[in-house]
């Protein structure tokens, strides 16, 4: 197995996702825990039931607190950029239902701070009206207005910052260079900045002066927010936030690896005409088809290494038909143009729905907008 790397700020190589959950100190997420969170959901969400899903902290507890009366509140968040790609939309979709199925409420962060003092090229006001661009696709997806809060780090700093230096108090330097792996030339506010993610996770019982559960979805390459964020709220007279964790939706060239906004031939945004995600897909993704048609057909093809079948993986709901996909692909009766084809008029479709409540929620997005 090759070396991989999963941080925050970079994801590189073949991922081990088992690895990962020894090395990061996670919990797989077993039947016996999808039983259980069935029992008030009636039904399985299909990223769980493919192990998109796939690795937890603290749902357990979580759930005992919920069949408590003591219900959760939700947190995720963005780092904008850029424009929103699809594996960004992974983790926010399940929320969506999390939120549905749940009836908690969804305090969402963009960390337009972040992203300013992580790149070296952005400034602080594309950061910031990203911030708001990024924010109509989390709309778009139909969160409740009534249940959402959505805050850029800038523009709701006054409330934040108040919280995140009592968490900045707590972590020294020491265990922010072993956990985020700083260096001599990192700049002071990248130390700092892992208290302000930190913050959301407790600012709700902050504000009501009561302690609420909080069930944090993302992919698992912010898991080290998280790990130093459960070591110091209970230090502050916080719980401990819950995690779910997903996989990456790989990027077109895949087949292993996290989809990076950074390249944009590879991935495809929420913000792509139809003749782009076309173009993007017939001509960068992998492919698990054999050289020749003669060859494909006779031998089949591998959809567990073919990036469009890994995409509707991700996107198609309906098990039967992707289950129909798997097995014509590796009979050798799907071609991979064909396979591609699927994908392009899933995608497609996808997005012209989601373009258009896009558009739409510039008219409510103040609905859902936190400032100070
Ligand atoms: P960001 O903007 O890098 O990513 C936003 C969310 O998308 C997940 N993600 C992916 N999921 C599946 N496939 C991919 N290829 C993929 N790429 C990214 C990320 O894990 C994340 O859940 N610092 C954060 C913003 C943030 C946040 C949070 C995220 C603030 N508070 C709480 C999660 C939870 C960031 O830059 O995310």
């Amino acid at each position: 197995m090759k070396k991989f790397v999963v941080t925050p700020w970079e994801v590189k190589g073949e991922v081990d996702y088992n690895k990962l959950i020894a090395e990061f100190g996670t919990e797989k997420i077993t039947d016996a825990l999808i039983g259980r969170m069935m029992k008030h959901t009636k039904e399985v969400h299909y990223m769980i039931r493919r192990k998109i899903f796939f690795s937890h902290r603290d749902m357990g507890w979580l759930l005992d607190e919920y069949e408590k009366g003591n219900g959760f509140f939700l947190y995720t968040g963005r780092g904008p950029s850029g424009n929103t790609h699809l594996g960004h939309l992974v983790p926010w979709i399940f929320t969506k239902w999390l939120q549905e199925k749940f009836g908690a409420e969804l305090w969402f962060q963009m960390t337009d701070d972040e992203k300013f003092l992580f790149k070296q090229d952005l400034s602080l006001e594309d950061a910031n009206s990203l911030a708001y661009e990024n924010a109509l696709d989390v709309i778009a997806l139909g969160f409740d207005p009534k249940k959402t809060f959505i805050f850029s780090d800038i523009d709701y700093a006054k409330t934040l910052y108040r919280e995140a230096i009592k968490v900045a108090k707590k972590l020294t330097f020491s265990t922010a260079k072993a956990v985020f792996g700083f260096s001599n030339d990192t700049n002071v506010g990248q130390v700092f900045f892992t208290s302000m993610q930190s913050v959301p996770a407790f600012l709700p019982s902050a504000i009501r002066g009561k302690n609420i559960p909080c069930l944090i979805p993302h992919a698992i390459d912010q898991d080290a927010h998280f790990r130093v964020c459960r070591d110091i709220l209970p230090r502050l007279g916080y719980f401990k936030p819950a995690a779910v964790h997903c996989r990456f939706l790989p990027a077109l060239t895949g087949p292993a690896g996290k989809m990076s906004a950074s390249d944009k031939s590879t991935a495809v945004y929420t913000t792509d005409t139809e003749e782009e995600v076309r173009k993007k897909i017939m001509k960068y993704a992998f492919s698990g088809g054999r050289e020749t048609v003669k060859e494909h057909r006779e031998k089949g093809g591998n959809p567990d290494i073919d990036v469009s079948y890994q995409w509707l993986a991700f996107f198609e709901e309906d098990d039967r038909k992707l289950e129909d996909i798997y097995n014509m692909y590796k009979a050798g009766e799907l071609l991979t143009g064909e396979l591609k084809q699927i994908l392009i008029d899933k995608i497609t479709s996808f997005l012209r729905e989601h373009q258009r409540k896009r558009e739409l929620a510039r008219k409510t997005i103040d609905k859902f907008i936190l400032k100070d």
